[in-house]
């Protein structure tokens, strides 16, 4: 589903990344594991199309990268994010963050995500009146809500304590067994053994 060949990427002259080569199945549950630096934010970022390869190829079903018109649509049709920082909105409830990601999606569609992720009583809290655990799954939805055919997570846990961090992995192992592709980024290598695959980047290399 996804194939990056020779991907290489550096700022500025300082190298990143080098020589990148990976493939990656649909519905695959995948872990990119490493120390802070060796790369792992800029290879998600790569892979999901916010940032431009400076060498490599990059495709998603067979279609390269460089051949996608308009990269707004194709993310919004295809990819889901979450961050470490949640980045939701404080002044709207969780149920309005959700549906600003996508304003035609009915309210039922939306009920059914805070359903799957347990939150749909907090649907009408603000993000400062909830947890953190509880807001890092109101980002999940948040990402889920376009039905994403990827999801790219960069460091997701990487505020939450182990219980919280524990079940947003599961929660992101059941997406992928339901067949929605799941690439994280990850210092926690406990969690990371959930994955089907677990890659290590190290300066900017995988191993
Ligand atoms: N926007 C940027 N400008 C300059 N250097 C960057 C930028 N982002 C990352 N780097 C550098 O690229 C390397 C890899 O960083 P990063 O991909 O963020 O690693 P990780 O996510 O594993 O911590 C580091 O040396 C980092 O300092
Ligand atoms: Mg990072």
């Amino acid at each position: 589903m996804i194939k990056a060949i020779n991907l290489s990427h550096d700022y500025n002259g300082d190298i990143a990344l080098r020589d990148i080569n990976l493939e990656i199945k649909r519905g695959e549950f995948i872990c990119l594991v490493g120390e802070s630096g060796s790369g792992k934010t800029t290879l998600l970022s790569i892979l999901s199309t916010l940032l431009k390869p400076k060498e490599g190829q990059l495709s998603f079903n067979k279609q390269n990268y460089k051949d996608i018109k308009n990269l707004d649509e194709f993310r919004q049709k295809n990819i889901g994010f979450i961050f470490q920082f949640h980045h939701l909105i404080n002044y709207l409830t969780l149920f309005e963050n959700v549906k600003l990601a996508n304003e035609e999606c009915k309210d039922e569609e939306i009920l059914k995500v805070f359903k799957l992720l347990n939150i749909e009583d907090l649907k009408s809290k603000f993000p400062t009146e909830i947890s953190g655990g509880q807001r890092q799954r109101a980002a999940i939805a948040r990402a889920l809500i376009n039905n994403p055919k990827v999801i790219f997570a960069d460091e997701p846990t990487g505020n939450l304590d182990s219980k919280n961090a524990q079940i947003v992995f599961e929660l992101l192992k059941n997406l992928s067994a339901k067949g929605t592709t799941v690439i994280v980024a990850t210092h926690n290598k406990e969690l990371a053994t959930m994955a089907n695959k677990i890659y290590e980047v190290k300066d900017g290399q995988l191993k």
